[in-house]
């Protein structure tokens, strides 16, 4: 149904993403972590959001487990609600950067088509593609849920890595490797980044 047909009209703020920025000293962005559940997504990404606080930067980390507890509750995890899930995180997330904020979304996000549907949301230099990058058997071996030993069994279906797919990045702003790297390396891998960019002033 088009815009017409549902009489909805946009409603102009008097206020822009500028001003907001400019309130709070540095520019607004996405950093959108993609990688297997386990690889390193979340901690890097919370890590990543204390550091940037401590430094007085606005930030905020979407998470994939948070989001389904609530806003997203009704989805699971075939290819059709994991695009319907990636959607409305990719449309708050662009919210969240008009309210002048530094956005940290974590999700698996295993399909490219939805990756780059999520990317066609926002101009180019405000989303930061990173791919958390580890191997299967290293994410199977860490299990910090204990996930992947159920999924083996055949108690999760659709699970990442064994029963669904996941297309690896083609061209990631960069790449995080968590079986080479710290979370703290990281993380300064990451600020260095933004700071080259002068996203954080
Ligand atoms: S997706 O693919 O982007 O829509 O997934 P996401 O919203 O990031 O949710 C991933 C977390 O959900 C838990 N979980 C599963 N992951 C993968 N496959 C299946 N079937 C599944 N079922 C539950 C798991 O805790 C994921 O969290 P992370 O942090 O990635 O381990």
């Amino acid at each position: 149904m088009s815009k017409e047909d549902r009489h909805i009209t946009w409603q102009a703020s008097s206020l822009n993403r500028q001003d907001r920025e400019n309130n709070n000293g540095h520019r607004s962005r996405t950093i959108w972590f993609t990688g297997l559940s386990g690889a390193g997504k979340s901690s890097i990404a919370f890590a990543l959001e204390r550091t940037l606080h401590e430094q007085g930067v606005r930030c905020y980390v979407l998470d994939g487990d948070n989001v389904r507890h609530g806003l997203n509750r009704d989805l699971g995890f075939t290819a059709a609600d994991r695009q319907e899930n990636l959607r409305r995180i990719g449309e708050v997330s662009k919210l969240m950067v008009d309210a002048g904020l530094l956005v940290l979304s974590a999700f698996i996000s295993p399909y490219a088509q939805d990756r780059e549907m999520v990317r066609q949301l926002f101009e180019p230099e405000d989303f930061i593609e990173v791919y958390v990058r580890c191997s299967i058997e290293e994410c199977e071996r860490r299990d910090p849920k204990g996930l992947y030993k159920k999924a083996r069994k055949g108690e999760i279906p659709h699970f990442t890595g064994i029963s669904a797919p996941y297309d690896i990045p083609t061209s990631p702003s960069f790449v995080i490797d968590t079986e080479q790297c710290s979370i703290e390396e990281a993380v300064q891998e990451i600020v260095q980044h933004l700071q080259r960019i002068g996203a954080l002033h």
